[in-house]
Order: structure tokens, then C-alpha cells, then sequence
């Protein structure tokens, strides 16, 4: 359980006046897997918003054209941090950045993420492992290193990048993003009062790079199901700043979670059993 941190261990230079509010130019936002998808747009959106940026992902070089890219269109610094987030490594050097007190970090978005072409008994137990330590330990410890530090800070955000697959039975990634779903609504309710905001961001189907490089099938999903990475992002920050806890963007997913939430638990276990199977593309 993580140590309460007392007024005591508060250093000077953390003191509340110096925490940005939300909508504030010039914050320090750290973003995992800002090279592609949602994540990239979170870092336009955010630079675009005047916001410094921590920037990762495992691609050293598209990371760098990233950073120089946000750097001359937006004026903002963009600093870039290597880390494979499926590995205690690569956690650990995101954690040190998150309670590093230069230039302090002051938002997490806990965006990346990788998802798997077969159901659960065909993949290989150890790419579902993987798979596990991305969705849930990675986005677990970043959020201890940032709870723990906003807090003292007595200030901080964190947006967690889950899905609708969370919130309804949905193979072991509905599963892995439920965890993000129950732990920002639990998390969300304890630390807002201290000033630490935590919320899920459940989207559907948006068009990135996701499905591709699982190698998913996406052709059996009709063209209303899909979203843009930017209307998502938008809603997103907008529920970050208000402090939600959860946030589902676009009224017809919403429609979609609604009937979910007051329907039969029945039901819905028949429907995930009765949902043909996504297939790697081409196969
Ligand atoms: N697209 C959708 O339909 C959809 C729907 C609901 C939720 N989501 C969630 O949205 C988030 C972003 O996905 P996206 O759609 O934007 O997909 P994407 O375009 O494939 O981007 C995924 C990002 O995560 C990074 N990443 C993947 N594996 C990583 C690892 N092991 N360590 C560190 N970084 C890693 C990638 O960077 P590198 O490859 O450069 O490392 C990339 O920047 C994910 O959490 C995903 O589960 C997506």
C-alpha cells in the first residue's frame, strides 16, 4: 500500500502555488506512446495548448522527429525518453522521469498500448504476459510514481487510455483495460479531494495504428463504429480537466455503454461468446 506522504515531506519548491491549474499554459505533461494513434494527437493537442512534453515509446528515432516536429511547430520543449513499458526497465526509467523534481511533471497520460490478432487459449502465453504488463503493471507503477509525487505537490493529473472493451466482457484485453476502468473510478474518488484527478478514457474504435500492426481484421466493423484519434483526445482532456473519472467519448458509444450497463449480465456473456472472432488480417 503506498506510504501517505505528510505535510512534513513536502518540499518548498513543490508548494501548491506552483502547480499549474488545468487549462494553464506551460505545464510539464508526460505521455506514453506518443509516437503513433492517440498518442500522437495527445501531443499535438497538448504542445498546440502551450504544454511542455515527456514524450515515449521504443522507437529512439521516430521518437526524436516527434519531438523536433512539436518543437518547431508549437514552441514548446519536448523531451523524449526510450522505454520498452512491457519491461521493468523501461517502467522504471518512466518512473524516475515522473519524481524527478526538475522541470516536475504535472499530468500523465497512460496511453500505450499493443493488443493481440488471436483469442486468448490460440496466443502465446508469453505475449500475453506482455500484454498484461503494458495494460495493467506499466500504467500501475507510472500512476505510484504519480500519485505519490502529485500528491506532495498537493496537484496532478492522470489520464488513462483504456476502452469500452473494458466495460463489458471482452477477451483478456477488455479484461486488461477494465483494471484502468475500476482503478481510475476508485482513484479518482480517493486523491480528488488532495487535488490528484484520475480518469479513464474509454473510447471505441478509433482509426490508428492499433489494429494494423496486431494484425487485426477490421473489416467486419461497419464505418459508423469508427471514430478520429482527434475527437477523442479533445473529449478526453476536456473530462481530464474537469475531473471525471470516466469519460466515454462520442453519444453513440455512450448510447452503446448505457444499454450495456442496464442489461442482463446474461446477456452480455452471450453476446462476447456469440462475437465472431477477430482474425489476423488475411488469414
Ligand atoms: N485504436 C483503437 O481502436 C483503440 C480503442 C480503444 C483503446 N485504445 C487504446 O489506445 C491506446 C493507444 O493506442 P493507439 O490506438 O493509438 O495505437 P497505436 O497507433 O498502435 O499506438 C500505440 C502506441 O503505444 C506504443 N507502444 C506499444 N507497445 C509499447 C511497448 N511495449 N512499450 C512502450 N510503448 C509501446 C507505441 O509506440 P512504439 O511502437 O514506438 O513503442 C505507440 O506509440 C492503447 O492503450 C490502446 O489500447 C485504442
Amino acid at each position: 500500500m503506498a506510504e501517505r506522504l505528510g505535510e512534513r515531506d513536502v518540499p518548498q519548491e513543490w508548494d501548491v502555488q506552483h502547480v499549474p491549474a488545468p487549462g494553464e499554459t506551460g505545464q510539464t505533461i508526460l505521455i506514453t506512446g506518443a509516437t503513433s494513434g492517440l498518442g500522437a494527437e495527445f501531443a499535438r493537442q497538448l504542445a498546440g495548448q502551450g504544454h511542455h512534453l515527456v514524450i515515449t515509446g521504443r522507437d529512439p528515432i521516430a521518437l526524436v522527429g516527434k519531438a523536433q516536429g512539436l518543437e518547431a511547430q508549437y514552441g514548446v520543449s519536448v523531451d523524449t525518453l526510450t522505454a520498452d513499458l512491457a519491461t521493468p526497465e523501461g517502467v522504471d526509467v518512466v518512473a524516475a522521469r515522473l519524481r524527478s523534481p526538475d522541470q516536475p511533471v504535472t499530468m500523465l497520460v497512460n496511453n500505450a498500448g499493443a493488443g493481440l490478432p488471436t483469442e486468448f487459449h490460440e496466443s502465446g502465453a508469453e505475449d500475453e504476459r506482455r500484454m498484461l504488463r503494458l495494460l495493467v503493471e506499466a500504467p500501475m507503477l507510472l500512476s505510484h510514481a504519480a500519485i505519490q509525487t502529485f500528491l506532495a505537490r498537493r496537484g496532478g493529473r492522470i489520464l488513462n487510455v483504456a476502452s469500452v472493451a473494458g466495460l463489458i466482457p471482452d477477451g483478456s484485453y477488455g479484461a486488461a483495460k477494465s483494471w484502468a476502468v475500476s482503478f481510475s473510478r476508485w482513484a479518482n474518488a480517493r486523491y480528488k479531494p488532495e487535488g490528484v484527478t484520475v480518469t479513464a478514457l474509454c473510447p471505441g474504435l478509433v482509426r490508428t495504428e492499433f489494429h494494423q500492426r496486431a494484425g487485426i481484421d477490421t473489416s467486419r466493423w461497419p464505418r459508423w463504429t469508427w471514430m478520429d484519434a482527434d475527437d477523442v483526445v479533445r473529449e478526453g482532456l476536456t473530462a481530464a480537466a474537469e475531473g471525471r473519472s470516466v469519460c466515454v467519448p462520442s453519444r453513440r458509444y455512450r448510447s452503446l455503454m448505457t444499454a450495456a450497463r442496464f442489461s442482463p449480465d446474461a446477456v452480455l456473456e452471450r453476446l462476447s461468446r456469440t462475437e465472431p472472432k477477430s482474425r489476423r488480417a488475411g488469414a
